[in-house]
């Protein structure tokens, strides 16, 4: 456990964490935090996690396997719910299992470390924790975009930047920089205000091109206010399978691959319209916390085979 003290007071001390960009900052916080795992984990969730430690015959309710948490949960890693149960221990099932809690054992660590220089032990147990979430984040063998679900939507009114592009995923990167650009500057200037996050609308795809619509969900007023390069219109409704892609965007074609794949298992129809609704900032927020919806426009008959939202 002193090994593990010393790296953190020096990480801490340093401030490596948080410095550097952010994708390094993340593998850096995954390798603590499999430093900690492997000191206090795995002696009951196993070196890799799979639940198969050496006290686990031990135990009266077994120590369950830390590389599907996103698939129990139903789709995106639950980061929420994983440090609040490593921090406090709450028992996982009805039953009552003997994860301990770790929020306070941790800070007991660090308690009797090094008194002579002032610090923070609740930000050092905080920042263990995260990291211990990251590296279970990064293990996750369930990280898929599954599983796909139904809803329904009603149109809402749009305004929209709207182009005629090539599907490169770089290309559409750079029409999404400077769409959002214009959309800025005509809200500001309209004073605009979005009553839900951005979408991008595909339609007709063929041959590589597709037609983009870029642009906010507003109220009938304000769409009414659309002039110039911004366009009117509403956003797209009715059946609609919805998929969850978490992290970087440069990684959406996985996601589409995988959507895909499990549409054509289930013998559904691809359509020519999709959206995907984006959560987050890029270059603001970290890659690996970008959330973006997939919604792909599918017949009442295949909305039938999915669970609904
Ligand atoms: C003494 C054995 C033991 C140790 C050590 C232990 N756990 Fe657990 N853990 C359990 C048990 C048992 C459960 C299931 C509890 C239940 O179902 O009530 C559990 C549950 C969990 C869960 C919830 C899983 C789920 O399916 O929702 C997480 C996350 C977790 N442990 C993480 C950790 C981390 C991180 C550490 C190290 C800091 C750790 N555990 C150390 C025994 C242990």
């Amino acid at each position: 456990m002193r090994a593990c003290n010393i790296v953190y007071a020096i990480a801490a001390g340093v401030g490596l964490v948080g410095s550097v960009n952010a994708e390094e900052a993340s593998a850096a916080r995954a390798v603590f935090g499999q430093i900690t795992f492997e000191l206090s984990c795995a002696v009951c969730h196993g070196l890799d996690a799979k639940g198969d430690g050496p006290m686990a015959t031990q135990l009266t309710v077994p120590a369950p396997d830390l590389t599907l948490l996103g698939m129990r949960n139903g789709g995106p890693f639950p980061t929420k719910r994983v440090t609040e149960i490593i921090n406090g221990g709450q028992a996982v099932s009805t039953h009552g299992g003997q994860m301990p809690a770790w929020g306070l054992i941790f800070l007991k660590d660090f308690e009797g470390f090094n008194r002579d220089s002032p610090r923070n032990d609740q930000a050092l147990v905080r920042r263990r924790i995260d990291d211990l979430v990251v590296y279970l984040q990064s293990i996750q063998e369930d990280d898929r975009p599954m599983p796909l679900t139904h809803v329904e939507f009603i149109p809402q009114p749009m305004i929209y930047f709207s182009a005629r592009a090539s599907m490169e995923p770089e290309q559409i990167g750079q029409l999404m920089t400077s769409a959002f650009e214009t959309l800025g500057r005509f809200m500001g200037e309209a004073m605009v205000t979005p009553v839900g996050p951005p979408l991008a609308v595909y339609r007709d795809w063929a041959d590589g091109m597709m037609t983009v619509e870029i642009g906010f969900p507003v109220s009938d007023a304000d769409a009414a206010k659309a002039t110039g390069d911004i366009n009117a219109g509403q956003t797209p409704g009715g059946h609609a399978l919805k998929a969850i892609h978490r992290g970087s965007y440069d990684r959406l074609h996985d996601t589409y691959a995988a959507i895909e794949a499990e549409m054509k298992e289930a013998g559904m129809q691809q359509s020519t319209l999709m959206w995907e609704v984006y959560f987050g900032e890029p270059g603001r927020t970290p890659d690996a916390d970008l959330v973006t919806e997939i919604y792909m426009q599918i017949s009442a008959e295949d909305a039938a085979k999915l669970p609904t939202d």
